[in-house]
C-alpha cells in the first residue's frame, strides 16, 4: 500500500515511520508538513519520496500514486485534514483523537462512508502488549470473574522536541488538543473496552486544570464508569514529569496488575506469578505498538470493513467524554450513558 504522511512531526518520525521501514507492505511515497525543517527531515529518512507544503497540492498532483493518507497534525487540524482526503477517495489512518467532538465525529463517518473508505483512528493502547497480554488472562479465566479495575495514566505535559513549528503559527490560533479526558482519558477507556469487551453505563467524573500556568486545558481527570457490573476507577493527568501508567483488575479469584513491563498475576493460593512483557509506557510515542495497528488497518482495507472496531469505538469514547463533562459540572454526579 502506497501511502503519504501529512505533518511530520513527532508522532510521524518516532511511531509511524519506524514501523513502516521495516514492513514490506507498506510504501511511504510523500510528506507534507508546513515547515521546511520537517520536510528536510522526511527527506533524509526517505531521499527519493515526495514533499508538499500544502496537502491540497499533494492532493492535485499525486493523488494517484497514494492509497492511505496517515495524519499527523495536531488534532486541532484532524477534522479539515481527513475530511480533504476522504473526499479524494483515500483511505485514512488517523493520530488520536481523530476529531474533537461527536458533531465532527458524525460528519467524518458519514463521508467515510458515501466514499467506501476505511476511516481508522490510531487508538494504539490497545495494540500495548502488555494491554494485549492481560486480556489473554482475564479470557483464560484465571483471576475469575473481574469486579474491579483501577488504571493509574500520568502523561507528562509532553512537549515534542520537534514542535519549534508552533512558533509559525498565526497568534491567537487554537491548537487546543482537547484537554485530558481526550488526550489521557481516550486511552484509559480505549484500555478499559479492550480488557473487558462491552460499554459502560453510568459514569461519575471530576475534571479540573490545576496547573493553571500551564494551559487553559483540563490537567486532571479522576472518574469511574459503571461497567456492566464492574467499577473501573480511573485517574489520568499531564501533571508529571515522565509518563506513567498502573493497572490493577481484581476479580473474583484473583487480581492482574501491570507496571509499566512487568505483570503481576496473583491467583488465590499460589505464588505470584511475574511476567516480563516489554512495552514501554514510560516511551513517548510508543512506536512498538504500531505494528498490530497497521495489520488492522490494512485487513481493514482488505476485507472492505468500513467500521473498523476502532472507529465504532471513538463514537462512543467521545459520547463518553460529554457524559463525563456533564457529570463533573454536576459536582461528579453519576449521569447515565
Ligand atoms: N497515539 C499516541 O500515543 C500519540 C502520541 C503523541 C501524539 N499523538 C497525536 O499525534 C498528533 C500529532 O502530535 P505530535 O506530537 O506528533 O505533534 P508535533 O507537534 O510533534 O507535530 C505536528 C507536525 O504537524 C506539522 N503541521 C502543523 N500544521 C500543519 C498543516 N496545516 N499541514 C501539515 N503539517 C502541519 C508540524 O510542522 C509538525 O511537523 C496529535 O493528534 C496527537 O494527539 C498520539
Amino acid at each position: 500500500m502506497k501511502i503519504a504522511i501529512v505533518g511530520f512531526g513527532f508522532s510521524a518520525e518516532k511511531s509511524h515511520l519506524p514501523a513502516y521501514k521495516n514492513r514490506s507492505d507498506i510504501d511511504v511515497k510523500a510528506v507534507v508538513d508546513p515547515v521546511t525543517s520537517r520536510r528536510a527531515a522526511a527527506l533524509r529518512q526517505y531521499p527519493n519520496i515526495r514533499v508538499y507544503e500544502e496537502f491540497g497540492d499533494l492532493l492535485e498532483e499525486y493523488s494517484h500514486e497514494i492509497d492511505i493518507i496517515d495524519v499527523c497534525l495536531p488534532s486541532t487540524f484532524h477534522l479539515e485534514s481527513v475530511k480533504q482526503a476522504l473526499e479524494a477517495d483515500k483511505h485514512v489512518l488517523c493520530e488520536k483523537p481523530l476529531v474533537l467532538n461527536k458533531g465532527e465525529y458524525d460528519e467524518l463517518v458519514n463521508i467515510a462512508n458515501e466514499r467506501k473508505r476505511i476511516l481508522y483512528p490510531c487508538h494504539n493502547y490497545k495494540f500495548a502488549p502488555s494491554i494485549v497480554h492481560a486480556t489473554e488472562l482475564i479470557n483464560s479465566g484465571q483471576i475469575g470473574k473481574p469486579l474491579f479495575a483501577s488504571f493509574n495514566i500520568f502523561g507528562a505535559n509532553f512537549q515534542s522536541e520537534l514542535s519549534q513549528w508552533k512558533a509559525e503559527l498565526p497568534k491567537n490560533q487554537e491548537l487546543s488538543n482537547g484537554g485530558i479526558m481526550i488526550d489521557h482519558g481516550l486511552d484509559a477507556i480505549s484500555v478499559a473496552q479492550t480488557l473487558f469487551g462491552g460499554c459502560p453505563q453510568h459514569i461519575s467524573a471530576h475534571i479540573r486544570n490545576l496547573n493553571k500556568t500551564n494551559s487553559q486545558l483540563e490537567d486532571l481527570a479522576i472518574f469511574c464508569l459503571d461497567w456492566e457490573q464492574k467499577l473501573i476507577n480511573i485517574t489520568v493527568s499531564s501533571l508529571g514529569s515522565i509518563p506513567k501508567a498502573y493497572y490493577i483488575i481484581q476479580g473474583t479469584e484473583g487480581e492482574i496488575s501491570i507496571d509499566n513491563n512487568d505483570i503481576f498475576l496473583s491467583v488465590k493460593n499460589e505464588p505470584v506469578k511475574k511476567i516480563f512483557v516489554p512495552t514501554h509506557f514510560d516511551e513517548p510515542g510508543h512506536g512498538s505498538w504500531f505494528n498490530g495497528l497497521i495489520d488492522n488497518l490494512l485487513d481493514c482495507i482488505k476485507t472492505e470493513n468500513t467500521k473498523p472496531f476502532s472507529l465504532i469505538e471513538a463514537g462512543i469514547i467521545l459520547d463518553i467524554i460529554e457524559k463525563a463533562n456533564h457529570s463533573s459540572k454536576n459536582g461528579g454526579a453519576w449521569v447515565r450513558i
